[in-house]
């Protein structure tokens, strides 16, 4: 059950017993603040005394366990638990007041597509010329930017766009908490890779089961696996009088380039085509593609 709790809250364990704790807390001291309300306006036990706490309860409750996170440092957990808690009961008719979904890219790189992922949901650079896609209707937004490596194309473009930034290193990605609290924290709710060259720890993949993507340059399942990235990739399609290349957007599960697959697109490959001449063809698919992929996944992720 506590494992369950884990994933379903993107947790560690610390913190389940302070989020525990809270909740725990805060139906205490909302039940202790009702009484002595009550006690105040000179209200004896009885029927219309039930109703009144009832009610003074639900009011305080929100407010109590607020409180309560603050100390125990739970407070961007409670407060993104009570707009789910409040969009459900308003019912979640109105799209437009549905929050965004919040993703975290992660890259490695120059940061071509995450680039044009920022850029997808700003109608100003899109007016601009600037965005290659439109997606139309995005209820994402990006929150973070994760980076493996120190002076990446990408972590200026998240400077630029005045979007937080992580540079991550490999012991505790891989051995520690997988950087799983700083994503809590950022209330991250869909994780995009985007030229990310490190293999996502089972923890992750776990705790954002169906909520992490990919993408590939090129049609898998070949050419995919560990060490096949950017020009390698290339070079072996090109190796292999391929007539064809293309990109692949899917799910990431614990295997390599083998997760589900969401889309494809593909491009000709010709005889004179080198190694960057298709990657050129080939980011022009995904600039075109990706953006509005994520856009479709969390609109229906907003929906569910
Ligand atoms: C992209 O072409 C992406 O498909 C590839 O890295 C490039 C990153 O470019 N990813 C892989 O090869 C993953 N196996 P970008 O930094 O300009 O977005």
């Amino acid at each position: 059950m506590f494992d369950k709790l884990k994933q379903r809250w993107g947790t560690n364990g610390l913190n389940l017993v302070l989020i525990i704790a809270t909740f725990a807390l805060g139906g205490s001291l909302c039940g202790y603040a009702g009484r002595k309300v009550l006690l105040l306006a000179g209200l004896e036990k009885g029927f219309l005394w039930i109703i009144l706490y009832i009610l003074l309860i639900t009011l305080l409750w929100p407010v109590c366990v607020l409180i309560i996170s603050i100390p125990l440092g739970q407070f961007s957990f409670f407060k993104r638990y009570l707009v789910k808690v409040w969009a459900k009961l308003s019912g979640g008719n109105n799209k437009n007041r549905q929050p965004a979904i919040r993703i975290a890219i992660f890259a490695s790189g120059a940061g071509s597509n995450a680039a044009q992922i920022i850029l997808a949901t700003s109608p100003l650079l899109r007016e601009k010329g600037e965005a290659k896609t439109k997606a139309d209707g995005a209820q994402y937004s990006v929150a973070l930017v994760v980076c493996n490596k120190q002076g990446a194309g990408v972590l200026q473009i998240a400077q630029k766009a005045g979007i937080p930034s992580l540079l991550i290193e490999k012991e505790r990605f891989f051995n520690g908490d997988n950087y799983l609290p700083e994503l809590v924290q950022h209330n991250i709710d869909f994780i995009v890779l985007a030229g990310f060259l490190w293999k996502m720890p089972s923890a992750l993949v776990q705790a954002y089961s169906k909520k992490i993507i990919n993408i590939h340059p090129a049609l898998l399942p070949k050419y995919g696996g560990r060490g096949m990235y950017g020009n390698k990739v290339h070079e072996a399609v090109i190796a292999a009088k391929e007539k064809e290349s293309g990109i692949t957007i899917h799910y990431v599960d614990e295997i390599y380039d083998h997760g589900e697959i969401i889309f494809q697109a593909t491009c000709g490959v010709a005889p004179n085509d080198t190694a960057a001449s298709l990657a050129q063809k080939i980011h022009v698919l995904e600039h075109a593609n990706y953006p509005r992929v994520i856009a479709e996944l969390t609109k229906k992720q907003n929906r569910s």
